[in-house]
């Protein structure tokens, strides 16, 4: 090869670096937003998750997604934990035939994914809850949606945007649905929704800790006391350097 050649060789290598950058880039497909696909059962979040007073169990959103504080995935519930209720409750209705049917065959529900970010970006749920960042800040108010769907649009665009703007404790309480008080259990000192207390989750009761309604209505006097207003916490901020979310 003259040196010549190789001079212009150089700018054909980096179109094709480039091409394969953008390719990889595309290749770990990413869910769009009001993504809201049919489940292989009708699984109804606001009878589970929904408050008490709306006809719902109030169940904590980590009964079933326990892994949402401790790792990476939040992961979905095996079909053991569905079992624990519906061996009995509403036993004879069709959705929970199907769901005994799955449980009958040791099989997994295999429930149609939502939300994915592509695999080149690194995203840990932990960090989020542990951070106080609310469920719903993310994901709409679930507890109130007859079938799930994809409420944010999960772009690059929409994490950094957070990230370097930083994350108020209270928009996201009101983003719950939580009318800003703090949850059952909930005993001041730290403020709520800072490291150490978990969004929307009680603290005192874990497993089937829930919200009641008397807590999301009335506020406790720990807060009445500081007029009900959030304590002053300075909005949090995260890594916005290509390497957080990059590797
Ligand atoms: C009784 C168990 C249970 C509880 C409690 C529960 N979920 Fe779910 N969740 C499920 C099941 C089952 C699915 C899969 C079926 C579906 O999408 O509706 C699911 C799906 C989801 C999805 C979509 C997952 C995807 O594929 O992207 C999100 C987001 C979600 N739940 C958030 C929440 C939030 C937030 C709460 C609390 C307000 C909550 N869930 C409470 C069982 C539960
Ligand atoms: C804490 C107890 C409890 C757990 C755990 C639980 N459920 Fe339920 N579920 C209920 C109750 C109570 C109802 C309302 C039953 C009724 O209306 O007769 C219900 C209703 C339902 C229905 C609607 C049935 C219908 O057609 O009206 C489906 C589907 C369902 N559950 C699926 C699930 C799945 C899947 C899981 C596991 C991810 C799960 N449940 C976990 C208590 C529970
Ligand atoms: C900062 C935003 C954010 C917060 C807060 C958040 N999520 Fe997510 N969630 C996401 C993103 C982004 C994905 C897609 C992640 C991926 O593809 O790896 C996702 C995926 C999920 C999934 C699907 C996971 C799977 O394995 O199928 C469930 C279920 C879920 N979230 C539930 C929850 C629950 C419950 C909470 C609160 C305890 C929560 N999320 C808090 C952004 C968030
Ligand atoms: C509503 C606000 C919000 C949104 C939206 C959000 N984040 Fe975050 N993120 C945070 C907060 C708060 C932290 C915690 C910072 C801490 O622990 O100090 C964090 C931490 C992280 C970390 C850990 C950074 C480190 O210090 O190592 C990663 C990685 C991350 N987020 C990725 C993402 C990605 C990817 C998305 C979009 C799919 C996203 N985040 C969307 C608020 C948000
Ligand atoms: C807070 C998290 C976060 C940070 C910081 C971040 N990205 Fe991203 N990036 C994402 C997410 C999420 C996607 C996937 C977007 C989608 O699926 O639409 C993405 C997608 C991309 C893509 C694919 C292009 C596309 O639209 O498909 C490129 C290239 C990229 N990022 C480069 C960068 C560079 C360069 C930086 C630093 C200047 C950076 N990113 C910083 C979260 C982040």
């Amino acid at each position: 090869m003259t040196q010549r050649r190789k001079w212009t060789a150089i700018p054909g290598l980096l179109l094709l670096v480039i091409g394969a950058v953008v390719l990889s880039a595309y290749s770990g497909a990413s869910s769009s937003q009001g993504n809201q696909p049919t489940q292989p059962i009708n699984f109804p979040h606001p009878r589970h998750a929904g408050a008490t007073k709306d006809g719902g169990l109030g169940m904590n959103c980590l009964y079933c997604h326990n892994t949402a504080n401790k790792s990476q995935d939040v992961g979905m519930p095996a079909v053991n934990t569905c079992m624990g209720c519906h061996t009995i409750v509403a036993a004879q209705k069709p959705e929970i035939q199907k769901l005994a049917k799955y449980y009958a065959d040791k099989r997994p529900v295999p429930w149609v994914r939502i939300h994915k970010v592509p695999e080149y970006v690194h995203f840990p749920h932990v960090r989020h809850v542990n951070a106080g960042v609310t469920c719903q800040t993310c994901h709409g108010q679930v507890q109130k949606m007859a079938q799930v769907y994809q409420y944010a649009s999960l772009n690059m665009g929409w994490c950094v945007n957070c990230h370097v703007n930083g994350y108020d404790p209270k928009e996201g309480q009101k983003a719950a649905g939580y009318d800003n008080v703090p949850p059952a259990g909930y005993s001041g000192g730290a403020p709520y929704g800072t490291p150490g207390t978990r969004a929307g989750i009680s603290l005192s009761s874990p497993g089937m800790g829930v919200v009641p309604d008397s807590a999301r209505t009335t506020p406790p006097a720990t807060v009445a006391s500081n007029g009900g207003a959030t304590p002053s916490v300075e909005r949090r901020r995260a890594r916005y350097d290509c390497a957080a979310c990059h590797y």
